[in-house]
């Protein structure tokens, strides 16, 4: 298995399904308090790791919300959006989409420019120095009405060159995506491109209602969906990707165990997954290790590595250019690997 571990860090990837929120470790969260005056719920790095334990997606949302209260200036978005950039190029990450959840912060009193020059300039720096490319999404909270989503698309129209999709996160249970079917209108009127978190706590049926209702390109988690079959034929004759979050799935007990992830049986069915982190500094691993955690538990192969490695290239929402050119670089790699060791992965 550490051949695998080897493969995966050396094949390059995208990363598709990550909320720069949730990338905040607790270091700098204390970090960013201290400097904003502000004080986290928490007393040390030690204690707030130790409520990372959640039975639940709203358990881990309540954490999250709290530790995302210490940023409010510019310079901390950019702060954040940075560390993960660095820890996303060590794992070979050569393409970032990311969402954002500005509710959670105009709702505090932050202002959406401080939010989105603060991350823009991190990916700008990212796309410089790494050369890694990337897009944001701002997601929606879809605990919240239909007003202060719209209100929120309207103050994202400034940044249209900067924000080119829109999905919707927060609990699932009892939101069901027809909630936000004006405002996915607007904004695919806009020309953002829609995206939703479905079928992660929610049914099959909100699944169905992302693709029908809101008209999104691509799912994120998906798991759900498997329950319907009629669904997952649809899926896979539009080849509409799903954004896996393995880890994400274990740590808020949407699966009970890796062992028993569907991830396996979503490639067998001919779905176009993708892994991915959703909230790294939460779930306990960033892209590989998500990579190396489902193999590991699932008996993945070198084969289903590389798969799913050219899936987050495909399912990216790239220009065919630079998916053809980022492809190449995976094709690249494994050329060299089976250089330089003989071996066909
Ligand atoms: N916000 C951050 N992570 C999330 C997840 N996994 N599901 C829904 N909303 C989220
Ligand atoms: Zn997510």
């Amino acid at each position: 298995m550490s051949n695998l571990r080897s493969l995966v860090a050396k094949v390059p990837k995208a990363e598709l399904h990550l909320h720069i929120e949730g990338t905040l470790e607790p270091e700098l969260a204390f970090a960013i308090a201290e400097r904003n005056g502000l004080a986290l719920p928490y007393s040390s790095v030690a204690e707030l790791r130790a409520a990372y334990r959640f039975a639940n997606l709203q358990e881990f949302l309540d954490v999250y919300y709290a530790c995302a209260g210490v940023l409010i200036e510019s310079r901390d978005f950019y702060e954040l959006t940075w560390a993960y950039l660095e820890r996303a190029r060590d794992d070979n990450i050569r393409h970032a989409e990311i969402f954002f959840d500005p509710q959670t912060h105009t709702a505090r009193g932050i202002e959406f420019p401080t939010v989105v020059e603060g991350i823009c300039g991190a990916l700008e720096d990212g796309w410089r120095k790494f050369g890694m490319s990337s897009r944001l999404i701002l997601c929606f909270l879809r605990h919240l009405d239909e007003s202060d989503a719209l209100e929120t698309l309207a103050a994202a129209m400034p940044y249209r060159d900067r924000v080119v999709g829109v999905g919707l996160d927060s609990g699932e249970r009892g939101n069901p995506p027809r909630k936000f079917e004006r405002v996915f209108h607007r904004a695919r009127e806009a020309g953002l491109v829609p995206v939703a978190h479905a079928g992660e706590e929610g049914p099959a049926e909100y699944v169905r209602e992302a693709l029908d209702v809101l008209e999104v390109v691509r799912i994120d988690h998906g798991n759900n969906a498997l329950d319907d079959p009629d669904l997952v034929a649809e899926l896979v004759r539009r080849q509409i990707p799903l954004t896996v979050c393995p880890l994400s799935n274990l740590k808020l007990c949407v699966v009970d165990d890796m062992a028993s992830h569907p991830l396996k049986r979503m490639l067998e069915l001919g779905l176009v997954v993708t892994v991915n982190s959703d909230d790294p500094a939460y779930f306990g691993g960033y892209v590989n290790d998500n990579y190396v955690a489902v193999a590991e538990a699932l008996g993945l192969g070198e084969a289903d590595v590389v798969k799913l490695a050219r899936n987050s290239f495909e399912a990216s929402l790239l220009d065919e250019a630079d998916r053809t050119r980022l492809s190449g670089e995976l094709t690249a790699a494994l050329t060299s690997l089976e250089r330089s060791d003989g071996s066909k992965p």
